[in-house]
């Protein structure tokens, strides 16, 4: 009897015999689900409302298009982002872009191709968007990033709405940029950004956030009659990490944030703005999961069991970086008894190359085993590196029982395409 794990329709461990591994494999329908979901339960529900997906969380030419099709935003974060999902031919008014410290380059390109909205995150850059749109004969529409101060339970690297981060503009600093902004000829000031940070799993930050920004919506319309018509509430929606739970649906964060926004508004007796949401990790995270092969089993006398897989901290760095939790399972030995504890790692030379700790398995692993970590849709491989020298792997989408290859394997050749030598050879 076949005991594999099976993936939207897909055999998974005949996946990573066909493409090899590590490999990363998405649910196309998945993604497409979690798209659907926004739009129904909130750009539909919501009038004026909008969605942006945030690139970062995993972003190919295949994921712009289906993005495209499901009828979202997209939020890019740097020109080689936006380059790509210009080459995707994704609607550049559906954009935003975003950074902490965009290039001169990247904001000519971004005003040249017409994004939508171009996401301030410093007082210096409104003259710099000013100036590249006044050279275009354009007018610029921005947002501006705020750092409303309130800090959300997260990991403190994944925090960005904090006093004192390094994102968004202080909140003091507001009045004097709205105004400076209010002046320059060039630029069309749409409303306010905030971003919290990722993986947060509670809806109440976001309704202080709210309540700040209100009170600086309102307190701008009395000072210099400036009325707020967008407002950007960031991404930042937790998924469940460790076992294979279901995430929260997204009506759970959106529908107390929008009844505090209205609630707000009557209360200063403001107009309702347009509200946005950019979502990363919520739409792709759950749809990922990262096939390995696994190599030695190391039994260490009186303590763990290691083993290794062909991949590690190069392909998903986040364990390391953020003590990141995920699940796995032996995906050609499913239904077995687990009565084996081990620790997955990664071949990478860290000692921090640690996967999973305290993964019950069955007790027959053997070396050549596939291992399917869930959960890895999400910065794993945007931030995937080539340390060691490793090859990226290949990502593939499935769905409905068919696999379609979206990005190759990098090859050794790949890794040198960019060298030169220096002595003749
Ligand atoms: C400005 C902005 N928007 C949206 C996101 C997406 O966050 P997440 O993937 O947690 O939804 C990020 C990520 O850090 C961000 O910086």
């Amino acid at each position: 009897m076949k005991t594999n794990l099976c993936y939207d329709g897909c055999d998974l461990v005949e996946l990573a015999l066909k493409y090899g591994t590590p490999l990363y494999v998405f649910s196309k329908s998945m993604i497409e689900g979690r798209c659907s979901e926004i739009r129904e339960q909130f750009i539909k529900r919501y009038g004026g409302s909008h969605a942006y997906y945030a690139g970062k969380a995993f972003l190919t030419l295949a994921m712009c298009q289906i993005v495209e099709k499901e009828g979202l935003g997209l939020d890019v974060v740097s020109g080689g982002e936006l380059h790509l999902a210009l080459k995707a031919h994704f609607p550049p008014e559906r954009i935003i872009f975003h950074g902490n410290n965009k290039t001169r380059q990247e904001i000519e390109i971004a005003v040249d191709q017409d994004v939508g909205r171009i996401a301030v995150d410093w007082e210096g850059e409104i003259d710099i968007i000013d100036k590249a749109a006044g050279l275009k004969g354009k007018r610029a529409s921005i947002l501006l990033r705020v750092t409303p101060e309130v800090e959300a339970l997260t990991h403190k690297y994944i925090r960005t709405g904090h006093r004192g981060s390094k994102f968004g503009i202080p909140l003091e600093r507001i009045p004097y940029v709205v105004k400076k902004s209010l002046s320059l000829q060039n630029l069309n000031l749409m409303g306010f950004h905030f971003h919290l940070g990722s993986q947060i799993e509670d809806y109440r930050p976001y309704i202080e956030a709210v309540d700040v920004i209100t009170k600086v919506m309102s307190d701008l319309r009395d000072d210099f009659g400036f009325v707020t018509k967008e407002l950007d509430i960031g991404g930042g929606f937790g998924v469940e990490g460790f076992e294979k739970t279901t995430s929260k649906p997204i009506s759970y964060f959106v529908d107390p944030v929008m009844e505090r926004i209205k609630a707000r508004c009557s209360e200063f007796e403001l107009p309702m703005p347009s509200v946005a949401i950019e979502p990363g990790r919520w739409i792709v995270s759950e749809a990922g999961i990262t096939l390995y092969t696994i190599g030695s089993i190391k039994k260490i006398p009186g303590s763990v069991t290691y083993v290794s897989v062909d991949g590690g901290m190069s392909d998903n760095p986040r364990p390391a970086l953020y003590d990141a939790k995920y699940y796995a399972e032996v995906a050609n030995k499913m239904g077995r008894p687990k009565d084996k504890v081990i620790t997955v790692v990664g071949r990478c030379c860290e000692s921090g190359d640690i996967l999973i700790e305290d993964l019950a398995v069955p007790s027959d692993l053997k070396p050549g085993d596939i291992l399917a970590v869930f959960n890895t849709g999400a910065y794993n491989y945007s931030m995937a590196s080539n340390y060691n020298m490793l090859p990226k792997p290949a990502v593939v989408f499935v769905d409905k029982g068919k696999d379609i290859l979206v990005v190759e394997r990098e090859t050794y050749d790949d890794l040198l395409a960019k060298q030169k030598f220096i002595f003749n050879v």
